[in-house]
């Protein structure tokens, strides 16, 4: 009996020194696992007499309650304290700046497409679109460029298959575009075309836009007229002249290298002519009523000029460096 105090006080002296769940559990273990302190007392209570017996219980039980409550009392302290540090190293700081949001921003070619499209939409000219895989008849044949033909070489083409190019040039959706529909006709048809080509000024893919005015009076005159107004625009340059070279397209007749002037100098900036009769021929439109004239002009090497970029390939590395520039 003399025991039991020292017990209590042994326990509660050895909980308080535990400073975490482990400890405490070994601790425990000392006075209430099944060669603890107290169970060993509460074993021997069977040697003695049974007058002896409950009382010896019942004080037993008393110390074993308060050894239960100590260790209860000591694991609710152990968890609060984790849980506070917990707390404490989780805790955030709202009055740090917040990572700014970085905007994205159109590609400098979508930027220039989107230029051209609104500058000739203001002028009355509506935009068509083609496939970018071509048969052969819609990208030479149709065009005036029958198999065999030498300008075939000229454009070094993309085969997916005998029957099937990736487009070579816009040209080709002028004649989508004239088979179901009969003059006046006044589009332009920008896209992604392809070529066996690569160097600072000429990529495998690249984007044009072919333009196309077909009526009864149309005349190089206005040719000259539409392509030189959209390029004073376009560079927001009033002075800007273009001129034409004497050139040769299978699908034009008289054809034309289109240059404009620059720096002092001249830059070629596409192809045109006046549609080929033979061209108007294949999609029904009557040649003796109709005349018509188209351009195909490099989009990128317009993108470039405006921007002052000199290296065409610089579009298509996605480099975030150069891109942000545009945004
Ligand atoms: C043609 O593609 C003709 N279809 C243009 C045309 C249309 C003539 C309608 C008459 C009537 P050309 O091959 O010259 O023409 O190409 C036109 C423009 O595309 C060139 O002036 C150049 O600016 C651009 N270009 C050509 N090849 C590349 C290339 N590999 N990379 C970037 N731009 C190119």
């Amino acid at each position: 009996m003399q025991n039991l105090e020292q017990i209590l006080t042994d326990a509660q002296r050895e909980f308080a020194a535990c400073s975490n769940l482990v400890d405490l559990e070994q601790a425990k273990a000392r006075f209430l696992g099944k060669s603890g302190a107290l169970t060993d007392l509460l074993k021997g209570l069977g040697k003695l007499s049974a007058e002896e017996r409950p009382a010896a219980g019942a004080a037993i039980n008393v110390v074993k309650q308060g050894v239960e409550q100590a260790l209860q009392e000591k694991r609710d302290a152990i968890l609060a304290a984790e849980q506070a540090q917990k707390l404490a190293s989780e805790t955030l700081d709202v009055t740090l700046p917040a990572r700014g949001k970085s905007q994205g921003g159109l590609h400098p070619v979508t930027l220039t497409l989107q230029r051209i499209e609104e500058l000739f939409h203001s002028i009355g000219f509506e935009v068509a679109e083609g496939p970018e895989i071509e048969t052969d008849f819609y990208n030479f044949t149709a065009l005036n460029i029958p198999e065999d033909h030498p300008a075939r070489a000229m454009h070094d083409t993309f085969y997916v298959d005998e029957q099937h190019v990736l487009r070579t040039h816009t040209s080709p959706v002028q004649v989508h575009y004239m088979q179901n529909r009969q003059p006046p006709l006044r589009i332009i048809a920008p896209g992604r075309v392809y070529r066996v080509d690569s160097d600072a000024t000429h990529s495998p893919m690249f984007h044009q836009v072919e333009g196309l005015w077909v009526d009864e009076q149309v005349s190089f005159a206005n040719l000259k007229g539409v392509v030189q107004d959209f390029l004073q625009r376009f560079f927001e340059r009033d002075d800007l002249e273009v001129r034409f070279r004497p050139s040769f397209f299978p699908f034009t007749e008289p054809s034309a290298e289109m240059d404009m002037s620059w720096n002092g100098g001249w830059l070629e900036i596409g192809g045109c002519g006046m549609v080929h009769p033979n061209v108007l021929g294949h999609v029904g439109i009557d040649a003796e009523k109709y005349r018509g004239f188209a351009f195909g002009l490099g989009v990128e090497r317009l993108a470039m000029l405006r921007y002052g970029v000199n290296d065409l390939r610089l579009f298509f590395d996605n480099d975030l460096r150069f891109l942000k520039q545009f945004s």
